[in-house]
Parts: C-alpha cells; sequence; structure tokens
C-alpha cells in the first residue's frame, strides 16, 4: 500500500530564477513594512531578474500567514497588479503555515503541467513584526468586568490547542524519543551560525537578495504606494541575525520550557522578509531562451501527528523519494528549515541524514524562519547551492505546525536529461 499523503511529480517545470529581501530581526529597520510592500518589492525584482514580462504571467500565487495590516485578503492581488500582472491574470493566497513556500511551488507546478498557466510568479511575504494584538470576542461589546481579551497573535499562533502545547513543545517532545540533549541542540545551532556567517562572508547570501530602499509602486489609474525607511536609513541590503555563537555562549542561555533543550538562541529567529520565484512551462523556457535555476521534479505533502509536528520532513523526504524512484544518497544537498534545533535533528536521525549535505550555508536557527516566505527562500537557495556544489538533486523541506511534512525535489539543469 502507498504511504497516505500528497504526491505529484512534474515533467517539464522549471523554477528561472528567485530573489528575497533580507531577513531582519523582527522590530527591526523594516518592522513597519507591510507584507503586501515587502512582496511587491520581491516580485518586481524577481520579474527584472529572470527578464520575464509581468505580461507573460498567467498566475500569481502568493502566501502570507500573519495579517500585518488589513489589507491582507487582498495581498495576491495587489502583489500582482503593482508589479505589473495584467488586471486580467488571477491571483490566489495559499497557507500551509511554515510550509506556505514550498506550497506555492507545487501550486505552481500544478498549474503549469495542467496547461493552465505558462508561468507563474509565485511570492511569500510576512511581516513577524507585525502580527497583530488581537481579540476576538468584543463585536458585541465589553461586559463589565469581564476580561478584555486582546491577545499576541503571535504567540497565541505558536500553540497547538488540540495537542495542548506550543511549537517549543513539539520539538522537547522529539529531543525526548529521539535521545537529544541540550548539548548535541546548541552544537548544531553554533553550527548552523558559523555556516551562515561563512556564506555571507563568501557573498553566498547577497546573490539571492534585493536591497530594501525608499520607493514608490506606481500603478496607472490606482493609488500609489510604497516603502518608505526611517529618516536615518537609507538601504536594508543584508540579513541581520547572524553572528559567530560558540557554544559555550549557548550552553548559558535559559530554556524556553524548564528542563528543557530549546532556547532563543537554538530555534528559528523570528524576522521579517519577503521572497519570490518565477516558475514556467519547458516550452515557455525554449521560446524565450531562459536558463532555468533549476527543474520543479516533483512535491509531497503529509500529516504527522501534532505533538511531534517537528518530524514531518521525514516522512514527506521518504514519501517524494519513494515515488520518485530515488534513494536518498542520489541527493547531493538537503535545506530542511530549522524551526528548532531538537527539530531539525530528530529528522536528520530519523532518515539517517549526512549532516555535511544539510543546510550548508546556515539554516533558519541562524538566518530566521519568515513563515510564508521560508519555502520560497529554501528552494532558491537549494538550487543556487546545487549549482555551487555541482549537485544534480536537491531537497528543500519543512515541518509544518498542527503537523505535517512538505518537499520538493530540484534538478539542477547541468544535470537535467530533459534540456539536453
Ligand atoms: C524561542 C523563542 C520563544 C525565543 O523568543 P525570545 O525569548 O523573544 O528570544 P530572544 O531572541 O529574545 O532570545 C532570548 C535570549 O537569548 C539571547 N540570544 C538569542 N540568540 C543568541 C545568540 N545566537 N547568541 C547569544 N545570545 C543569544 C537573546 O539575546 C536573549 O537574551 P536576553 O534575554 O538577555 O535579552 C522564539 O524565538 C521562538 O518561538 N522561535 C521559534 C519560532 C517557531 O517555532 N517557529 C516555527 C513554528 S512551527
Amino acid at each position: 500500500m502507498q504511504p497516505k499523503g500528497f504526491f505529484s511529480a512534474f515533467h517539464d517545470v522549471w523554477m528561472l530564477d528567485g530573489v528575497r529581501t533580507p531577513m531582519v530581526d523582527y522590530c527591526g529597520a523594516i518592522g513597519h513594512v507591510s507584507p503586501t510592500d515587502l512582496g511587491i518589492k520581491a516580485a518586481r525584482a524577481v520579474l527584472q531578474r529572470t527578464g520575464v514580462s509581468a505580461g507573460d504571467v498567467d498566475s500569481v500565487i502568493a502566501g502570507n500567514m500573519a495579517p500585518g495590516d488589513f489589507e491582507q485578503f487582498v495581498l495576491p492581488r495587489h502583489i500582482g497588479l503593482y508589479a505589473g500582472v495584467p488586471v486580467e491574470v488571477p491571483a490566489i493566497m495559499v497557507q500551509r503555515i511554515c510550509g506556505t513556500g514550498f506550497e506555492l511551488f507545487r501550486q505552481a507546478g500544478e498549474q503549469i503541467q495542467s496547461g493552465a498557466a505558462s508561468v507563474a510568479l509565485v511570492v511569500g511575504a510576512e511581516s513577524m513584526t507585525r502580527n497583530p494584538i488581537a481579540a476576538f470576542e468584543h463585536r458585541t461589546g465589553f461586559k463589565l468586568g469581564a476580561p478584555v481579551g486582546f491577545k499576541d497573535f503571535m504567540w497565541e499562533a505558536l500553540k497547538d490547542s488540540a495537542a495542548g502545547i506550543d511549537m517549543i513543545q513539539t520539538a522537547e517532545n522529539l529531543a525526548k524519543k529521539y535521545g537529544i540533549t541540550r548539548e548535541a541542540v546548541d552544537e548544531f545551532a553554533s553550527s548552523s551560525f558559523a555556516k551562515a556567517v561563512a556564506a555571507r562572508e563568501a557573498g553566498f547570501h547577497a546573490g539571492e537578495i534585493v536591497p530594501v530602499v525608499s520607493e514608490t509602486f506606481e500603478l496607472a489609474g490606482y493609488a500609489p504606494r510604497g516603502i518608505r525607511l526611517s529618516g536615518k536609513v537609507s538601504e536594508v541590503a543584508h540579513d541581520t541575525h547572524a553572528r559567530l555563537s560558540p557554544v559555550d555562549v549557548l550552553a548559558k542561555l535559559k530554556a524556553v520550557h524548564a528542563g528543557g533543550v530549546q532556547t532563543g538562541g537554538n530555534s528559528a529567529a523570528l524576522v521579517d522578509a519577503a521572497a519570490a520565484a518565477v516558475v514556467a512551462s519547458g516550452d515557455y523556457v525554449k521560446a524565450h531562451g531562459k536558463k532555468p535555476l533549476a527543474r520543479v521534479v516533483a512535491a509531497a505533502v503529509v500529516g504527522v501527528p501534532p505533538e511531534i509536528m517537528g518530524i514531518g520532513p521525514a516522512p514527506a523526504i521518504r514519501l517524494l523519494l519513494q515515488r520518485c524512484g530515488l534513494t536518498l544518497d542520489q541527493i547531493g544537498r538537503f535545506e530542511i528549515n530549522e524551526a528548532q534545533g531538537a527539530q531539525t535533528l530528530a529528522v536528520a536521525r530519523e532518515l539517517d541524514l549526512d549532516l555535511r549535505k544539510l543546510n550548508v550555508n546556515g539554516g533558519a536557527i541562524a538566518m530566521g524562519h519568515p513563515l510564508a516566505v521560508t519555502g520560497v527562500r529554501l528552494t532558491m537557495t537549494v538550487a543556487r547551492e546545487m549549482r555551487r556544489a555541482g549537485a544534480r538533486y536537491g531537497i528543500a523541506s519543512a515541518c509544518v505546525g498542527g503537523g505535517q511534512g512538505i518537499a520538493l525535489l530540484l534538478e539542477n539543469p547541468q544535470g537535467s536529461e530533459i534540456l539536453k
């Protein structure tokens, strides 16, 4: 019997290129910018980078989790329109929490595979800073003496009421299940920071970043909008979270839950960002002489128990490999989202992964995890890293709160039979 889950194979679907804003610690220099404007910025930049005319885009697929302002409903539409995509072209909002960015590619792949679209613009945008302080029970007024229920949306959204625990506790469950110690988690986190700093110094990250500046996004016949940085800041060009973090420094940080292994130093950092990519059919690639970054080969999504949601990438990757007829050792590079250090280590142990192939340019512990953006970044990063390393296949994957895992298989066009 086939394991349960979605599997989609794409025969001739290509990621032309991707681009992202810097990932900036929350409450930092882009904390006041709406996710829609961050998304427009990334969308415009990727069209420019790929040389794809906005008029060629057939589908806008955008992801965003935290409502960053009152226009979240129209975020995909506004990203498309202000990126110059024709008014007739539809746009959709996609949410699969931490797997949203991958889901954008999965849906783009299905649209292109089915012939519904030739070119899809995929955009993930997230402002962790602008998570609202929200209340859901005051529509009918405030009763005298009753509690006033405003709460931090981000803090509350990181809990799973079915399991009665928060996301950090799901990682603690995995730490217990796989016998992962605080020392092991800090060591993994320290190496994530070191790899991210080395990749930044080598210029790897700069290759996928478009700096954020103050600018106006015009759209003929409609209200202009844009990004205004604060007076003293003229440009935001770099990720801000990664810094060398030796194990002995990380070891001193207080556990989020007493006796646990997860701390603020070995869990994903909270950052603001957007990332975008252009996905196109083989016919479009050939007709326009494009040199794609990667072939989007296949995608898999599965469910796992909510209380160990972080193990999701393991069965998703197993399903992907099984259905593609590949083995783990044929995969040259892995990007698996570091939601929490113990979570990523549990996935690595479950799959018996070679850590030298995993997150070689640093992960979310060092760089941050802007929920809907992460999958776009990891897909772009694994594709660029496969090129750099000369690997044929790469997998990018994430766990998903509520208990899911999602994984994408990419092929380096330089090793692809189809493009030849
Ligand atoms: C773990 C978490 C709760 C910590 O939040 P926080 O308490 O606001 O974290 P901070 O960044 O303030 O870090 C806590 C402390 O560690 C310190 N710290 C963090 N990283 C550090 C590093 N690399 N080196 C040295 N110190 C570090 C901070 O300076 C801070 O110190 P302070 O208390 O003296 O100010 C939060 O980051 C989180 O929930 N992350 C995971 C999100 C997640 O699960 N996403 C996936 C959803 S499935």
